[in-house]
């Protein structure tokens, strides 16, 4: 037996599809969101007419940067308790989402903190206040998913937090909102998107409902992402938009893989942004994947959708985005590298790599990242 969550309550999707907000009644809404891009387009001004009810306050907490940490969800969290919302309004890329779903758990959950979230078993239920992720990257689908990852910077290391609670209620996927992106957030959100769907898809959790939205979202992503980095165009953007939150539906009911796990540790370590890390590592764990009788066989189904070699594919597209081959032509100086390797194989360890198609042990992993880093064929 297996319980399906394919989205929160409702998606809306398309063009224009903010205005959803007219209809949403509230009292207290709290908007969530990061820099300054959603306030220069307009968004944020949009956010609160749109929501603007008669005796209803909307507060605005801007701030929450790339990788949001500890510290940033807790100031969020005081503003949260002090202004008692009833609604939750993320807006921006992953990061917001991602700090107004923790918000939240610990809004409804007074006896959770960070010291006792990750050792303790989350609870389920739905609380009170809703949440409304509208994202403005098309990357991480958080929109959809019940995952939250929080940077806890005193030990360089990422983590995820799983429960129903933090599943958003609706996702506004506006493919307007993306139109702005700079081409290099859309080709790492882009490629992270990929990476759920590849990860997903390889799983031996999967079943036909997330087979079928992987399989899909690969070939979609593959098709409309060089055109969504090289045009802008509002059909490829809003299709990037669709296909990333498809992947998500996807990833959240049957898991990641190593590259994540990976991922995490290097971003973690590194302060780099999670699609990028993503992009990078993801060619080397298909080839490390690709062993296994049952990856190899999923492969082969996306070859053939593809008309090419899926790996070759994917490389491709990296080239295409300018994605780095590796760390090390990324910048990442060796020194700090080193000194770092023994917790990046450690971390690299954790998360989703235990989710992974086949185990990696800590001896293969010890090699991967490397690999990784020096850009290094993974012949292990
Ligand atoms: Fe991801």
């Amino acid at each position: 037996m297996k319980v399906i969550t394919l989205h929160g309550t409702h998606v809306v999707t398309g063009p224009g599809s903010l205005e959803y907000l007219k209809q949403i009644e509230c009292s207290r809404a709290m908007v969530i969101t990061g820099g300054k891009s959603m306030f220069a387009s307009g968004v944020i001004d949009k956010v609160q007419s749109f929501l603007q009810r008669d005796g209803s306050e909307i507060l605005v907490y801007p701030g929450i940067s790339k990788n949001p940490t500890k510290e940033q969800v807790l100031k969020a969290l005081e503003a949260a308790n002090r202004f008692q919302p009833d609604l939750f309004v993320a807006v921006g890329g992953g990061s917001p989402i991602d700090a107004a779903k923790a918000v939240m758990l610990f809004y409804e959950h007074p006896e959770l903190n960070f010291d006792n979230v990750t050792r303790v078993e989350l609870p389920q239920a739905k609380g009170r206040t809703r949440l409304i992720a509208i994202p403005s990257t098309s990357g991480t689908a958080s929109e959809v998913t019940h995952v939250t990852v929080i940077t806890y910077p005193e030990k360089n290391l990422k983590v995820a937090f799983r429960t129903e609670i933090i599943r958003p209620d609706i996702a506004i996927l506006d493919g307007n909102l993306t139109l702005t992106l700079p081409k290099q957030i859309v080709a790492e959100t882009g490629m992270d998107a990929l990476t759920h769907a590849l990860e997903c898809y390889v799983n031996k959790t999967g079943d036909t409902f997330t087979d079928a939205l992987a399989k899909s979202a690969v070939e979609g992503i593959v098709r409309w992402l060089p055109v969504s980095y090289e045009t802008g165009s509002i059909e490829s953007r809003q299709k990037m938009h669709d296909y990333q939150c498809m992947a998500g539906m996807a990833f959240s009911n049957a898991g990641l893989g190593m590259v994540h796990g990976v991922s995490h540790a290097f971003g973690g370590m590194f302060n780099l942004a999670h699609g990028l890390a993503n992009a990078v590592i993801l060619p080397y764990s298909m080839v490390y994947n690709r062993k296994d009788a049952f990856v190899a066989e999923r492969y082969r189904i996306l070859s053939d959708a593809l008309g090419s070699s899926v790996i070759e594919v994917v490389e491709k597209l990296g080239q295409k985005l300018r994605i780095p081959r590796c760390f090390a032509e990324y910048g990442i100086e060796e020194d700090r590298f080193l000194q770092s390797y023994d917790a990046l194989v450690e971390n690299s360890m954790l998360g989703a790599t235990a989710a992974n198609p086949i185990k990696v042990p800590v001896g293969d992993m010890k090699k991967f990242v490397r690999c990784v880093y020096y850009g290094t064929q993974v012949d292990f």
